[in-house]
């Protein structure tokens, strides 16, 4: 058996606070410090239930993260969760961003958009690319500026010009929905291609301008998932097989998926619902 797949526990060693509604939580898992960015674990914390959670970035210390937004009934047991609170694990899961060879990509330019916790693979992926000659920029969006996860390390990561946060009521950044700064952007720059995760709608919107202008992407999404390992089908989405296939698909895949992405999605009983 592979170590992905058996379920190992943990205890939370820290917490931090990501923004006003986001918290990291760091623990030790060796499987977990092997992802590539993009990968997700099973994380079950007793009485909440178990979530499918991006892998954040390791700190400086070695130990691995996540990072959870208090949404509902188990993500806010999740959030709560204090140090030396246990954590079961499985994983890593699912299939990373494609980063290329080092050699192709040497003078690429690429947008990196993050969205609430979707700014999570995005925080990772751009530590990978930023060991590469690529050079990247960076959207966040958020409502409010209390509510922009990971500014300062973002800043840090891919530079303070390169980062350009937009809220919805104008209190920090851009002042619109972070599609709309990608629409900026991609008229003044030349983009090799877009990486994003955050909510469904934003990426269909992202997704529109990238294929206008002909930009390939890469696009982490979200559905329910029950069992991570292509068993029990709770996280199809057309004919994909989202925690096998997934969760980063790219445009091909985004394109064959027609209106189930960012309009539908399967609830807990596997019926399709209006996201
Ligand atoms: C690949 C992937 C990565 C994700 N990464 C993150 C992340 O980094 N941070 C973050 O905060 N959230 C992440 N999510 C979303 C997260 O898994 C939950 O969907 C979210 O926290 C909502 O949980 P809830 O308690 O509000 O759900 P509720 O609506 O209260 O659900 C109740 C119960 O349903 C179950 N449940 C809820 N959502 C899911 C789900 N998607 N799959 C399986 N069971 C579920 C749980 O057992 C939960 O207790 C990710 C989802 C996916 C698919
Ligand atoms: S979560 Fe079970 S098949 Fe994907």
């Amino acid at each position: 058996m592979r170590t992905a797949d058996v379920l190992r526990d943990t205890k939370i060693h820290s917490v931090a606070q990501e923004s006003s509604n986001i918290r990291s939580l760091f623990f030790q898992d060796e499987a977990s410090l092997s992802a590539a960015p993009g990968q997700f674990v099973m994380v079950w914390l007793p009485g909440a239930g178990e979530f499918p959670m991006s892998l954040s970035l390791p700190s400086r210390k070695g130990l691995a993260s996540i990072a959870v937004k208090a949404m509902g009934v188990g993500s806010e047991i999740l959030y709560a969760a204090r140090q030396g609170d246990y954590l079961g694990m499985r994983g890593p899961y699912g299939k990373a961003f494609q980063l290329g060879s080092e050699k192709s990509r040497a003078s690429e330019r690429v947008l990196l958009v993050g969205g609430g916790t979707g700014m999570v693979p995005m925080i990772v992926l751009a530590k990978a690319l930023s060991k590469t000659a690529v050079s990247a920029m960076m959207v966040i969006g958020a409502k409010k500026m209390d509510e922009l996860p990971f500014l300062d390390l973002s800043k840090k990561i891919v530079g303070t010009r390169n980062v350009f946060p937009t809220t919805d009521d104008g209190s920090y950044g851009f002042k619109g929905l972070a599609h709309e700064k990608v629409r900026e952007l991609v008229a003044m720059y030349k983009f090799d291609e877009i990486f994003s995760c955050g909510p469904e709608k934003m990426m269909v919107q992202v997704f529109r301008i990238a294929e206008s202008n002909h930009i390939p992407v890469q696009f982490s999404l979200e559905r329910i998932m029950k069992c991570g390992i292509a068993i029990c089908g709770s996280c199809t989405i057309g004919d994909i097989v989202l925690c096998k296939d997934g969760p980063v698909l790219d445009s091909r895949q985004l394109a064959s998926l027609g209106n189930e992405f960012g309009l539908l999605h399967r609830d807990m009983t596997g019926a399709l619902r209006p996201l």
